[in-house]
């Protein structure tokens, strides 16, 4: 059976990648920071094939453990999507508003830039033992330095850039071993992150991204792309 960890799996994009993939008969291995019952009704649903796996990517000790626990779980390790994201209101302001000692700008770093590479470093090998080597990473078109359209927005912009590098980087390092690296614009979906009139809901972007997930990409492929598998501009 084929698996798929997915990060900040408890609401939003991350619970809805969690349900389309336990549907399609995936073993699902859900990141959740905790405090939430967001994934009591899939565990509920599907006991046998969903790990629900505490951890916050800002911490390496907590990733660390996770991925401890998946390896205890499991001996490989098919997909990984890093999803888990965070967009701080307070750090939209425009440059001569902006807080830049509040630590919002930082937060959003190790969360969005630095909690991925986290990730993908501590689960590489169980990944390295999978069949797809799928590793995905939901950045944002606000990473895109050439479709830049915003006055403001420093930090979240800055850190999906960032995890955007992240994705290129891996993918000229792991491709020639077998694996397809991705860096997902997902949609303006609605979420708490997006809120309510916003584009999509998160099914219809989960879809795209599982999609994606499992299809063949042939070498050279682009890394950058939407959630319709459209290449987007770096
Ligand atoms: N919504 C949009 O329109 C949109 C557009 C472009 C890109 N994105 C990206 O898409 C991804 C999913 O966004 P979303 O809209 O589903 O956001 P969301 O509804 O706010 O959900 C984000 C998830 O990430 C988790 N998370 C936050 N900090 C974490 C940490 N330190 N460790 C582990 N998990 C953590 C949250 O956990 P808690 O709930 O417990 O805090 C939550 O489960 C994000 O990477 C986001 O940047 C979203």
């Amino acid at each position: 059976m084929d698996s798929v960890f997915v990060t900040g799996a408890d609401k939003g994009l991350g619970l809805a990648l969690a349900a389309k993939f336990l549907g399609s008969g995936y073993r699902v291995f859900a990141g959740s920071l905790g405090g939430r019952d967001g994934l009591s009704q899939l565990s509920a649903r599907f006991p046998d094939r969903l790990s629900v796996i505490p951890q916050d990517v800002t911490s390496l000790n907590s990733v660390r453990r996770s991925a401890a626990e998946v390896a205890r779980l499991t001996p490989s390790l098919d997909i990984l999507i890093n999803n888990a994201g965070i967009s701080l209101k307070n750090a939209q302001a425009l440059l001569p508003d902006l807080d830049l000692g509040d630590g919002h700008m930082e937060a959003m770093m190790q969360v969005n830039a630095f909690g991925p590479l986290r990730v993908t470093q501590q689960l590489l090998p169980l990944l390295e033992k999978g069949r797809r080597k799928r590793i995905i990473t939901v950045t944002s078109e606000a990473g895109s330095i050439a479709g830049c359209c915003r006055d403001s927005w420093f930090g979240y912009s800055m850190s999906k850039a960032a995890a955007n590098m992240q994705c290129q980087i891996l993918q000229r390092w792991l491709g020639p071993k077998g694996y397809k690296v991705l860096a997902v614009q997902p949609g303006w979906m609605q979420t708490d992150m997006g809120g309510p009139t916003a584009d999509i809901p998160p099914e219809t972007s989960a879809a795209g991204i599982f999609a994606m997930a499992t299809r063949d990409w042939p070498p050279g492929s682009p890394v950058y792309v939407e959630y319709t598998g459209k290449p987007m501009a770096w």
